[in-house]
């Protein structure tokens, strides 16, 4: 029996991404009136989940170890001094070994092929808490922000309402941007994107990310410019993330440079027209550079619920790909 492995948005059909999302708002709002579902109460009791961690981290690490505890297992965290993980030890041996033992890996790496690799070998399922590719526990926690900020439309269980609201992503083509793509275009999202020259999303995962709307009835659009402005024009969320990403820290100075005009401030949101009501994102963690102050603690920044609800989201992906193997369901 192979286990199911959550590595990227891309994993879920629309509908297994709208129940993640839908099942962790509602864990969020039964839990913080007190009233804590059965089904979770309990539901890790004796089993382990180890969080190989390659990188650094504050919510993704948090959130894993909190939801971990408020369903009654243990989390191991095992990060880059503690254990061999692609180092003194093959990936394969190192997965064969500590899947015999837990019950579920979450895993944070740089490259992509390595939670793959962890993942072929595995005989517990293995989370993707961070690539250089996809991050979908923060994309699942994303969507959960802005199903509860936008009024989400009637819909059917694969959509969650939000079908026409647009998103433009301001800054670099990164992990965080092309898991947001592929659940964006998975429920009817646009997603303006606007990045220096020379720092567009790669054609692979353009592709990749058009591919995620096969079956959808209206997929989200994608479109790509170096010009902020044009990418803000009637936004409804304006993210953006780091200019420099865990392992590109040599190429710092250089991406300062090219990422000179693409601040989300106040005045480019009005510059370029974004909607009235527009709200702004980040994963975090946030630097200066990429917003300005003015707007990051603002009354439209959805920054810390975005923050919070990777707990929630932390609890839900925990159910479906450990306590319910894999079968999301409501
Ligand atoms: N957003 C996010 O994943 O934060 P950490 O790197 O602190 O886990
Ligand atoms: N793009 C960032 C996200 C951190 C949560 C990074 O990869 O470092």
């Amino acid at each position: 029996f192979a286990p199911r492995h959550l590595l990227s948005i891309a994993d879920l059909t629309p509908a297994e991404f709208a129940t993640l999302v839908r099942n962790a708002a509602s864990h969020k709002r039964a839990i913080k009136s007190g009233a804590i579902p059965q089904s979770l109460i309990g539901s890790l009791s004796g089993k382990t989940v180890a969080m190989m961690f390659n990188k650094r981290s504050t919510r993704t690490r948090v959130s894993t170890e909190a939801a971990t505890v408020q369903m009654g297992g243990h989390p191991m965290f095992l990060g880059k001094e503690d254990i061999q993980l692609g180092v003194n030890e093959s990936l394969y041996d190192t997965s064969v070994v500590i899947s015999s033992m837990v019950s579920c890996i979450v895993a944070r790496v740089a490259k992509h092929s390595d939670v793959a690799d962890l993942a072929k070998h595995s005989t517990v399922p293995v989370i993707n808490a961070l690539c250089d590719s996809f991050h979908p526990l923060q994309i699942i926690a994303d969507f959960v922000t802005i199903y509860e900020s936008f009024t989400p439309k009637a819909h059917s269980l694969s959509s969650l309402g939000l079908e026409g609201l647009k998103i433009a992503w301001v800054g670099d083509a990164n992990n965080v941007l092309f898991d947001l793509a592929i659940g964006a275009t998975k429920m009817g999202v646009d997603m303006h994107v606007a990045t220096p020259k020379g720092y567009e999303i790669p054609a692979d995962m353009v592709d990749l990310i058009q591919r995620s709307g096969e079956g959808v009835p209206t997929p989200g659009k994608l479109t790509q410019t170096n010009i902020p402005e044009e990418a803000v024009k009637d936004a409804d969320i304006l993210v953006t993330d780091t200019w420099v990403s865990m392992g590109q820290e040599e190429e710092s100075k250089k991406r300062m440079k090219a990422f000179e005009g693409f601040q989300i401030t106040a005045d480019l949101a009005q510059r370029g027209g974004a909607k009235e009501h527009w709200k702004f994102m980040h994963c975090l963690p946030r630097h200066p550079e990429e917003v300005s102050d003015e707007v990051f603690y603002s009354p439209r920044s959805l920054v810390f619920p975005e923050a919070e609800n990777r707990l929630w989201a932390a609890i839900s992906a925990l159910e479906g790909f450990v306590v319910n193997k894999g079968k999301i369901v409501e």
